[in-house]
């Protein structure tokens, strides 16, 4: 690694208040509500098309009110977007932290925004790590800058020393302005003025609690957030595996068990995914042999997606069934969000399998063609689907709002294979049971 020459001098009355880094699902957001909370702040994205896009308002994610919220803070002049990293008092890295084959974390888009940063770094900045990041990535980046940047101070206690904190993003899509709002943050520096530091700056954009602890606490805290998530839809996961082997209704099982006071067993699915939970959870079982349960739980919830393919494959074989209808396709009810989708990767392996059928995904949150969607470019993507024709199996997946008034839903005469439970959740409702919670 080569010690980066300082390229730009600091004027501190022209530089931003805040340069995000990596204006994604996260990172658009976040710059937005620090620019509505009247900071001057950089958006840096290394792909030029999104930042043109951002710069013009159009926006590739379905977020409620950020187009709204980008937009004023655009015409206010608190928001501007850029390829090129500029100076600021402070950096914020929201980037992409992929998982590379081995199941270990790809940090290396952490690396080279840090590389994006160090010649512009002066005196005195704080850069705050907001990817998820296994444990002690916080501290590499301190060492990782402190090398580019041997001019500077990296030590705490020392005049205007650059302080570098973690803080984990903890939003979800779909709710991300309400939360960012309303969520506690969570907040750990490499030292206590760097704690101290990145918490203040949450204050200026937050109204909620936001809780001081160390980097590596930080890291964790994210991570055990999601594998808890995860070990416990296996848990409902599993358990609806074993009714389907006793014939008994999984969502009734779940109602039943959870009238306990003290049992609270969440509502299965076709499996786990998104950006998060079906990603972070290896990033504390990859590098340990501590962790048995975290990695035999993304077993289960893989498991379980395979088990889904085998069941409709089953019944498209015994009922030679001709069409096939799947209701929903993102990884989880009312996002627009395809990532890591246990929905559209068994719809991608029934399409695979069985070449002859002719395939439907019926899906009011997709807004593409499903040609642009590659693992259903041979469905059609359909508003909906008229019910009750002869020879249609009806495969229910995500359980979408927009679902529970579709009339196939209510029609006992139409075969519906139903992996989320919206079927037993009318039938509560009808017995005046209570509703069921939705599927995670
Ligand atoms: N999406 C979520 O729901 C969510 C929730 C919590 C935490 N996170 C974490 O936040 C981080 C970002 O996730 P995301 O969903 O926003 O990703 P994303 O893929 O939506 O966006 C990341 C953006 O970063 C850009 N980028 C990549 N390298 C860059 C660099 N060196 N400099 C500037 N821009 C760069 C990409 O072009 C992309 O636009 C990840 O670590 C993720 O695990 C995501």
């Amino acid at each position: 690694m080569e010690e980066t020459q300082l390229v730009t001098a600091k004027d501190l009355d022209s530089c931003f208040d805040l340069c995000v880094l990596g204006l994604g699902y996260i990172g658009l957001p976040t710059a937005v509500v620090f620019a509505q909370s009247g900071l001057r702040v950089l958006g840096v994205d290394i792909n030029a098309d999104r930042v043109r896009d951002i710069g013009q308002g159009t926006l590739r994610i379905d977020e409620p009110g950020l187009k709204e919220a980008l937009d004023s803070a655009m015409k206010q002049g608190c928001l501007r977007t850029s390829t090129d990293v500029q100076p600021a008092r402070h950096f914020l890295i929201a980037v992409p932290t992929p998982l590379k084959d081995d199941k270990t974390a790809d940090v290396s888009n952490i690396w080279a925004a840090a590389e994006a940063i160090a010649p512009v770094l002066s005196r005195g900045d704080l850069v705050i790590l907001e990817s998820t990041s296994p444990p002690g990535t916080t501290k590499a980046l301190r060492d990782y800058l402190a090398d580019l940047r041997k001019d500077l101070n990296f030590d705490s206690g020392k005049e205007e020393c650059v302080s570098i904190a973690y803080c984990p993003e903890r939003v979800m899509p779909g709710r991300i302005l309400n939360e960012f709002a309303t969520n506690s943050r969570v907040v750990g520096g490499i030292d206590t003025e760097a704690t101290e530091r990145a918490a203040h700056l949450y204050s200026l954009a937050t109204k909620s609690e936001v809780l001081k602890t160390d980097a590596p606490t930080a890291e964790m805290v994210k991570l055990a957030e999601n594998a808890y998530r995860d070990v416990n839809i296996a848990f409902a996961n599993e358990l609806s595996m074993l009714a389907a082997e006793h014939d008994v209704d999984a969502w009734e099982l779940v109602q039943l068990a959870n009238n306990h006071p003290r049992v609270n067993i969440l509502n299965p699915g076709p499996g786990v995914g998104g950006h998060c939970i079906a990603v972070d959870p290896w990033f504390l079982a990859s590098t340990s042999d501590n962790a048995p349960l975290i990695e035999t739980a993304r077993g289960v919830n893989n498991g379980k997606t395979r088990w889904v393919v085998e069941e409709i494959s089953c019944e498209i074989v015994n009922g030679a069934w001709e069409e096939i209808v799947f209701y929903g396709v993102t990884y989880k009810a009312d996002v627009d969000d395809l990532r890591e989708s246990p929905a559209l990767a068994v719809v991608d392996k029934c399409l695979q399998r069985f070449p002859d059928k002719r395939f439907f995904v019926v899906d009011p949150m997709v807004k593409r063609e499903a040609h642009e969607v590659s693992a259903i470019r041979n469905a059609e993507l359909v508003t909906a689907f008229e019910a009750g024709g002869a020879g249609v199996l009806h495969v229910l997946l995500v359980a979408h709002s927009a679902f529970e008034t579709m009339e196939v839903f209510a029609d006992s005469t139409a075969k519906v294979l139903d992996f989320v439970g919206l079927r037993s959740s009318r039938r509560f409702k009808l017995l005046g049971s209570g509703e069921l919670g939705k599927v995670h």
